[in-house]
């Protein structure tokens, strides 16, 4: 019985390699996608989701959700994701339509009309649709499964700022709810996406699939890894979001601790941190599965054969 899930995205070329992963992936079932404005502007991030599926050949359904974070002025990341969002390879404008519907009304629509525990959440961006979702909608949060996200870091440190990650850091109070809502976490940080870089002869291996999906793969990657290269100096990006996915696919590529999580949303200095206890030097309440680690050849492998498919 495939995993039904809502990918929560903000389009970004490592979202869209996550959302081809999901797509193409039998163990799970994309109930639909709702955008958020993170890399880009909503507008775009909309945009992007509905190329993205129309790329795949589904019709798996794309909501519009949150233009802004719950208390803060949008911050985007064009210096990393290029003006579209998706720069790389010209994509046709969609002919997949946007849901009438706002995604936040959809996710709790979604949550309601399903027996409890057989929906997962998979944000890939700021956290805005599902913590405005919670507030609106409180009798939601315990139907969920699991929220399975990318975002934080703790060894790793942060990359938009010294000490956040930008998913975190563009919501920090939407980051807040979901960490203390009580839904079963499993976080994808920068501790494990930095390990989960792309390579020349990967972006290669995309490219000869001699497929629509393998040449945008492939050209997304190209320009995505040339900012993180240029500023980690290392071969190849961290290819954030697809850790998401590979995880629900294959969760043993992964090792990480059950520790707490919690969230910084006062201090200028810090704000959008993700304060982990991995050590567990207090006796705050373990709340997140926090990864570590990565198999980078086993989650190489699955995105060929599964991107492959499509
Ligand atoms: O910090 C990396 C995260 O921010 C990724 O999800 C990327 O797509 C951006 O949303
Ligand atoms: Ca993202």
């Amino acid at each position: 019985m495939p995993r039904k899930i809502i990918i929560d995205t903000d389009p970004g070329q490592d979202d869209a390699v996550a959302i081809l992963l999901a797509l193409a992936s039998p163990e799970l079932e994309v109930i639909s996608l709702t955008a958020v404005a993170g890399n880009v502007p909503l507008p775009l991030t909309q945009w992007n989701a509905r190329q993205i599926v129309e790329l795949s050949g589904k019709s798996t359904p794309v909501y519009a959700g949150c233009d802004a974070p719950l208390k803060r002025k949008l911050v985007t990341a064009e210096h990393v994701h290029g003006k579209t969002g998706l720069d790389g390879i010209p994509l046709p404008a969609p002919s997949h339509p946007l849901q009438s519907q706002h995604a936040v009304d959809h996710i709790i629509d979604t949550l309601r009309a399903h027996p409890p525990g057989t929906i997962t959440l998979c944000p890939l961006g700021p956290l805005t649709n599902i913590a405005t979702a919670f507030q609106r909608a409180p009798d939601i949060i315990p139907r969920v499964a699991e929220i399975v996200l990318m975002g934080g870091g703790c060894f790793e440190g942060g990359n938009i700022t010294p000490a956040a990650e930008f998913n975190i850091y563009v919501d920090p109070e939407a980051a807040d709810i979901i960490f203390r809502s009580g839904v079963p976490l499993v976080v994808m940080p920068l501790d494990v996406t930095h390990k989960a870089l792309t390579s020349r002869a990967w972006i290669e291996a995309m490219r000869a699939l001699g497929t629509p999906v393998g040449q945008a793969v492939a050209s997304w990657t190209d320009f995505f890894e040339r900012f993180d290269t240029a500023k980690y100096g290392s071969e190849g990006a961290p290819l954030h979001d697809p850790c998401v996915i590979a995880y629900l696919i294959n969760p043993a590529l992964f090792t990480g601790r059950h520790i707490n999580v919690e969230i910084e949303t006062a201090s200028p200095l810090t704000l959008g941190m993700t304060v982990a206890d991995w050590w567990r030097v207090t006796d705050r309440e373990p709340n997140a599965m926090f990864m570590g680690g990565v198999d980078r050849d086993g989650f190489y492998r699955l995105l060929t054969e599964r991107l492959g498919r499509l």
